[in-house]
């Protein structure tokens, strides 16, 4: 077991070195990382070395960071709907909560990943699209989803595919919904530009330093005064107050 570590971790540092010289810190980082499924981190590896940007990490997340992207999720939210699912951390989490597979929708953009997921979660709806794409299809009906939970790279994304992507899930999320996004970075992955322009605010509910590198988690929601916005405009209009 330790020898298989041992190799699995050479392996990580020799790939990371060769296609990424500046990251050898990352390697560093790496070394420490608990490796639950050897074959799930050189899968994750094979895919971050073909598309660093897309995959935005060079190893699935742990078990701690899981627990916290889900832990205010249970069988009462109903609908989750999962974005960029990877080998399925974060899924696996979810089920020990107690949300139905069957009410989960797991969007993942990586071929090999999307088809490891199906057949890893075969109750679940595995769809092999890109989450910017969210608005365009169907997926739900309006304000049906109870819970976004999401590991998608999302600094790595152009502002314009992050607008798409909220917009996307907020089509789905019933009023009190969230959307759990982790990051590695000091603060909300999402800019206080996009955050004002779509009516949300983030609040961030946790952080671990047992995931490495280490990781915090937001909680993104639509703000108050959007809704009464939203609200007060679907009133039918009242007739004028007699001067
Ligand atoms: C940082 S990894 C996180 C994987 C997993 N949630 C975890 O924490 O171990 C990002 C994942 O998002 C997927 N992804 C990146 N861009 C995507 C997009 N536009 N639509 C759907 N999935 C995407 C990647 O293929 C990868 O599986």
């Amino acid at each position: 077991m330790r020898f298989e570590r041992q190799a699995v971790l050479i392996e990580l540092r020799s790939a990371v070195e060769a296609t990424h010289p500046p990251l050898q810190h990352s390697s560093e980082v790496c070394i420490m990382v608990e490796i639950d499924d050897r074959s799930d981190l050189q899968r994750f590896l094979r895919s971050w070395v073909g598309n660093p940007l897309r995959v935005g990490a060079i190893a699935p997340s742990g078990v701690s960071l899981a627990q916290l992207i889900t832990s205010e999720i249970s069988e009462e939210s109903g609908p989750v709907l999962e974005l960029g699912a990877g080998t399925g951390v974060f899924t696996r989490a979810l089920l020990a909560r107690g949300v139905d597979e069957r009410n989960l929708t797991i969007i993942e953009y990586g071929s090999d990943f999307a088809r490891l997921l199906d057949f890893r979660f075969p109750k679940a709806r595995v769809l092999w699209m890109d989450a910017s794409q969210l608005a365009k299809y169907k997926l739900f009906e309006p304000a049906m989803v109870g819970a976004v939970v999401s590991g998608l790279p999302l600094l790595s994304m152009p502002p314009r595919k992050v607008i798409a992507i909220l917009s996307g899930a907020f089509m789905y999320l019933q009023n009190n919904g969230a959307f759990y996004q982790f990051t590695y970075g000091p603060r909300c992955p999402v800019s206080r530009t996009i955050l004002d322009r779509l009516g949300l605010k983030a609040v961030r509910i946790g952080r671990t330093v047992r995931n490495l590198p280490p990781a915090a988690v937001y909680r993104i929601t639509r703000r108050r005064s959007f809704e009464w916005r939203r609200d007060a405009s679907d009133l039918p209009p009242q007739a004028p107050k007699p001067s």
